[in-house]
């Protein structure tokens, strides 16, 4: 037996990574959560130029219009962090489009710093970064499993990962969307599911910009467009993979991590300080993070 095949889980075949691959989304029904900007925009941009007909949802409706005018689609605008806007969408969008065939579950919030954070805000990341991924997989997955398909794509993050300094929110709940990404795939991949989570670092997006120092040190010197997130994406779908990373290092950061994790938090000690002393100067002339 070959080394590579040993490395293979049972039951995976060596063209796919993990679920079934989809190398032609022409015709395909899509809905993208925050697609009006950004990572989503990007998203509803290269699966239209494929042929999907896309559903576009953004808190901020003329974003939505402006896109799905762009892209021949439509624009159902809300709020993809509460229960009663995932059902609206879901349900809109399955009128328009027949049927919901690959749900990017991608808008999410960056509010927040460490543990004194406000328990608001801490709810309205647990909503907008994990929840929502939950209550769409709630109703979606009842008509997916009973045709046997369906492609849920969740926009997490390397923080979900890794860690983002200065953003405990974001960090712990794109942790959880990983691992309700995992649990969807490990649990439904054999009835047809196929899950992609995404998890890029620094993209250049509003998000981004309004990262602060963080994002100033750690993230944008290796940022990256919108559009190579979408083609990690479009890339992963042709072979059913289900960690989509634009940036490859993060790989290794996350291999990092999980072998020599007491190294890996020096390294993002180290980090840290280096952010502390950036505040610290930037406080002395009257700047602010
Ligand atoms: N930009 C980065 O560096 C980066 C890195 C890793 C992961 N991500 C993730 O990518 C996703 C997209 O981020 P982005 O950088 O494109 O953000 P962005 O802020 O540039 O744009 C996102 C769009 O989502 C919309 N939106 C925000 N909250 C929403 C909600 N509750 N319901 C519907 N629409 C909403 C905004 O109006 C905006 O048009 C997020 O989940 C984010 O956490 C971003």
């Amino acid at each position: 037996m070959a080394a590579d095949a040993l490395r293979l889980p049972m039951g995976v075949r060596r063209a796919t990574r993990y679920g079934s691959g989809m190398t032609n989304v022409s015709g395909a029904g899509v809905v993208v959560t925050g697609g009006g900007g950004g990572i989503g925009r990007a998203i509803a941009r290269r699966l239209a130029a494929d042929g999907a007909r896309v559903v576009v949802n953004d808190l901020d409706p003329t974003a939505a219009q402006a896109v799905a005018a762009e892209v021949g689609g439509f624009a159902v605008p809300g709020d993809a962090g509460t229960e009663q806007g995932v059902a609206l969408l879901i349900e809109t969008a399955t009128d328009l489009l027949g049927e919901i065939d690959i749900y990017c579950s991608n808008a999410g919030t960056v509010a927040g710093t460490g543990p004194e954070t406000p328990d608001e805000l801490w709810q309205r990341a647990w909503e907008v970064n994990t929840l929502a991924h939950v209550r769409a997989a709630r109703l979606l997955l009842p008509g997916w499993l009973a045709r046997g398909a369906g492609t849920f794509v969740v926009t997490a993050s390397a923080a979900g990962l890794l860690t983002m300094l200065g953003a405990a929110p974001y960090s712990v709940t794109k942790h959880a969307a990983v691992g309700f990404a995992e649990w969807l795939a490990a649990t439904y991949a054999h009835r047809g599911l196929t899950v992609h989570c995404i998890c890029p670092q620094g993209v250049r997006t509003q998000m981004l910009a309004g990262s602060g120092r963080a994002g100033e040190i750690v993230l944008a010197a290796a940022a990256i467009e919108p559009e190579q997130v979408a083609d990690a994406l479009t890339a992963a779908m042709a072979v059913g993979g289900f960690l989509v990373l634009p940036h490859p290092e993060v790989r290794d950061y996350y291999v990092h991590r999980a072998t020599d994790t007491d190294r890996w938090l020096r390294g993002m000690s180290r980090l840290q300080q280096r952010i502390d002393e950036a505040n610290e100067a930037n406080e002395a002339t009257g700047e602010t993070a």
